[in-house]
């Protein structure tokens, strides 16, 4: 069966092509229409569709739109009701609803072809579990599901568990109780991007303290029917609202350790009702825009009663492409193949690479290993843009479109913000070989998809203070050869160099904009960013080849920058 997946409901539009039960092709609409998240999440905008990431998945697999069997769209508006009657101050939810309607009609239009009648609407939420359910490694055992969303149709939340590649719903909470919108409200509290900045709460959470504690924990908690509440909260009594850009402050901080903190407290209280509800499940799966919430999710590693916690790497919205895909291959009778990673999207050859280089007649070179080439300028603390494979699916880099550099320079921090243009507090993060990993962290292994957070060793805190947080914390992404070698051999080669086998990873993309997705926006970054090598397939261009200066070598003297936080 051939299933195409479509998320537009939203925002992250998305689209998955599913062939027999395996996820061939899935991609964003951002890394096609270059526009962060697609879209608002407005109701005005819920007509608009993932056309190009949509055509591309086809193109990618060599399916014509009259082959599809089905086309699986992520929102169910039969489900729906009045935007009042769930008490959300959304005077045109309405229109979202109808939008939704009549998406087999504009799916139709944007897939010339497309027989409307070959659409099927997905609840949301099921979406989302089947992308959790469904995608990970152990879909055949079984496995809990905890969808941790804003909204659905009518809900926030979904509990089941997957037996047999079947869904069993336990519990799902309804409207206006929501995690997830509570965490967007904060985030507008706090003048910053809502549905898009949330992770920026998080980072700030780390600085501060939860003062706000015992006030928050009357105001969400946990029902013992697995559902939760949340009351109305009166953020400006807890810190001052911030202007967007204005500047934030230690309460604003701790207002945002409170509220992290108690949404720990209560998934933890959800992951436990579940874990009963289930039979007692070895593994919790998790999505939803909340599950990329990695401190969060370490702790429900850490403290849950399951072995094993996966979490869908696209696990925002755009993840309910794939989800619901998989959901109607299964409908249709095929067996869901569990997915073997993020590296979903667009790819090229070597010939077209190459065929870029030469249009932008830059000087080139084909090194042997184009993975030792790049750790030798990352050990001599340069910065290398990583352009390799297929595009990842999801919001995280996970070394195909990545940003490297060297985790033992304090100042890496400082200067891989300033290449991307952001605020000075935002972490990055690191790759580790798998090898190493347990000498250097502790915490969720594997973590090939960068959604927990770890704890550094103490001894290994000064060796990599690039990558270690202010509260000695780091959000690691272990990379195995199996499935990574070409990232896993630069690791090595790094380590062999310098004794780190951990480098710095974070996307390629420059501050408000999708990461970069075809080799022009490769090299469009490298020409307007300090980046000392770009690594593009296995051709090298270099900054010293341009006349440009040399990075300065670890211990060597640099001129001071302005610090620049907000
Ligand atoms: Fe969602």
């Amino acid at each position: 069966m051939r299933v195409l997946g479509i998320n537009a409901i939203f925002h992250d539009p998305a689209a998955a092509l599913v062939v027999n039960g395996q996820v061939v092709a899935a991609a964003e609409e951002e890394r096609f229409s270059r526009r962060k998240h697609g879209k608002r999440p407005v109701p005005f905008s819920a007509w608009e569709l993932p056309e190009l990431a949509a055509a591309w998945c086809l193109a990618e697999a060599g399916v014509d739109v009259d082959a599809l069997d089905a086309v699986a769209y992520s929102f169910d508006p039969g489900l729906c009701r009045d935007a009042a009657a769930l008490d959300l101050a959304d005077p045109w939810d309405w229109l979202r609803v109808e939008y939704a309607q009549r998406a087999p009609q504009f799916l139709a239009a944007a897939l010339p072809g497309l027989d409307p009648g070959k659409v099927r609407f997905v609840p949301h939420h099921v979406a989302h579990a089947a992308s959790a359910g469904l995608a990970a490694p152990t879909a055949g055992d079984d496995t809990a599901v905890l969808v941790l969303d804003g909204r659905g149709e009518v809900a926030s939340h979904l509990a089941g568990v997957y037996r047999d590649g079947r869904l069993s719903s336990l519990h799902s909470q309804e409207l206006p109780h929501s995690l997830g919108l509570l965490y967007e409200d904060l985030t507008r509290h706090l003048g910053f991007q809502h549905s898009s900045d949330e992770y920026k709460v998080m980072a700030l959470a780390s600085y501060g303290e939860p003062r706000h504690l015992g006030a928050l924990r009357e105001l969400i908690r946990a029902t013992d029917d697995g559902g939760f509440r949340v009351e109305r909260i009166d953020w400006a009594s807890l810190a001052k609202a911030v202007a967007a850009g204005g500047e934030l402050t230690e309460e604003h901080a701790d207002l945002a350790a409170s509220v992290q903190t108690r949404l720990e407290e209560v998934l933890l209280d959800l992951s436990r009702w579940l874990h009963d509800a289930s039979g007692g499940a070895r593994t919790l799966a998790l999505a939803g825009g909340v599950a990329l919430n990695c401190v969060a999710n370490a702790r429900l590693a850490a403290e849950g009663p399951y072995q094993r916690v996966w979490v869908q790497p696209a696990a925002g919205d755009a993840g309910t492409a794939l989800g619901a895909a998989l959901h109607v291959a299964g409908e249709l009778g095929d067996r869901a193949t569990p997915m073997a990673g993020a590296d979903l999207g667009r790819g090229w050859s070597d010939e077209e690479l190459e065929a870029e280089l030469r249009r932008a007649a830059l000087p080139y070179s084909r090194p042997d290993s184009i993975a030792a080439e790049a750790a030798r300028v990352l050990a001599d603390n340069g910065i290398v843009a990583w352009y390799q494979g297929r595009a990842e699916y999801g919001p995280r880099a996970l070394g195909h479109r990545s940003l490297l550099a060297h985790p033992g320079d304090p100042d890496t921090t400082r200067r891989m913000n300033d290449v991307k243009g952001r605020e000075q507090f935002r972490p990055i993060a690191p790759m580790v070989r798998a090898e190493r990993f347990a000498e250097i962290f502790d915490g969720v292994y594997p973590s090939p998809y960068m959604l927990f957070v770890h704890r550094v060793r103490p001894h290994w805190r000064d060796r990599i203070p690039a990558v270690t947080h202010v509260d000695g914390t780091a959000r690691v992404q272990t990379v195995h050869t199996e499935t990574e070698p070409l990232v896993a051999e630069l690791l090595a080669e790094f380590e062999r160099r310098t004794g780190l086998p951990v480098v710095v990873n974070t996307s390629l993309n420059t501050a408000g904009r999708p990461m970069v997705d075809t080799p022009r926006e490769a090299l469009e970054l490298f020409g307007s960013a300090p980046v000392d090598l770009l690594a593009l397939g296995p051709f090298a261009v270099h900054r010293g080849s341009l006349g440009g200066a040399r990075p300065a070598a670890l211990g060597e003297a640099r001129p001071a920058t302005p610090g620049g936080t907000r």
